[in-house]
């Protein structure tokens, strides 16, 4: 009779305990990156980088321009640096920097709501209609002008972007700031990056990762895919 008491009160703690971690761990908000996962602003930054190095003489090319995913404007400087023949002094740097952003900016005029890449609006739709929160967590000081340019600067529940952080991916800082926006753990948080450092500012946040594009084949992702056409909602919410 005791050891019948004992055993259901048992099973019934591991049921709570296995309940329990399962709602720790289940999804409940979904961080999007902005440059190459929402929209293809990634190919403007790669020309204003490319306009500016041929301006000063240094080489650059779409390998080299891999290694900027991600990262801030001044540490993408830093690294097309790598390349000049001589030093340039921080007033130069400031400069240069202002300067790629000028033919960055021209060409994002251009951005209109068409230019949101294939699968982004349908999943957005489909997490909405699940009650899964969504955010945007971007290393680009230009968040809020590409956001309003494609039409959806009303769309997120939280913005987390290059205005608000000290350090850049693959620091966590800007996808921990999207989860406290949110109000949501960390540990229940996915991001979704077409950036290297992105996948690792994700997994250093402590949360899931989906890779896209360039980022795909990055093993530290909990899965990969071309674009956000080839996942389906369930598969996002089961990584
Ligand atoms: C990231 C891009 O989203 O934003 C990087 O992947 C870019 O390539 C960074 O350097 C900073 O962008 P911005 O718009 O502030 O110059
Ligand atoms: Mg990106």
């Amino acid at each position: 009779m005791w050891n019948c008491k004992y055993f259901y009160t048992g099973f019934a703690l591991q049921y709570k305990i296995i309940v329990h971690l399962v709602q720790f761990t289940m999804i409940k908000a979904v961080i999007f990156d902005l440059d190459g996962v929402i929209v293809s602003t990634d190919e403007f930054h790669y020309q204003g980088w490319q306009r500016l190095a041929d301006e000063e003489g240094i080489y650059f090319d779409r390998k080299i321009n891999e290694r900027l995913r991600g990262v801030s404007r001044l540490e993408s400087l830093e690294i097309i640096l790598e390349r000049a023949v001589r030093k340039y002094n921080p007033k130069e740097k400031t400069e240069m920097a202002d300067r790629k952003n000028k033919y960055y900016r021209d060409l994002l005029h251009t951005l209109a709501p068409d230019d949101v890449f294939p699968g982004v609006e349908r999943m957005l739709k489909e997490l909405n209609e699940r009650g899964i929160k969504i955010a945007i967590g971007s290393s680009s000081k230009n968040t809020p002008f590409i956001l309003e340019k494609i039409g959806m600067e009303g769309t997120f529940d939280a913005v987390s972007d290059g205005n608000q952080i000290k350090r850049s991916k693959p620091d966590p800082e800007v996808f921990l700031l999207a989860a406290s926006k949110l109000n949501i753990p960390p540990g229940q948080c996915l991001v979704v990056e077409d950036a290297d450092a992105g996948v690792e500012a994700a997994i250093n946040a402590g949360m899931k990762c989906l890779a896209v594009g360039s980022a795909r084949k990055n093993p530290k992702a909990h899965l990969g895919a071309n674009n956000l056409t080839e996942i389906t909602v369930e598969q996002l919410l089961q990584i």
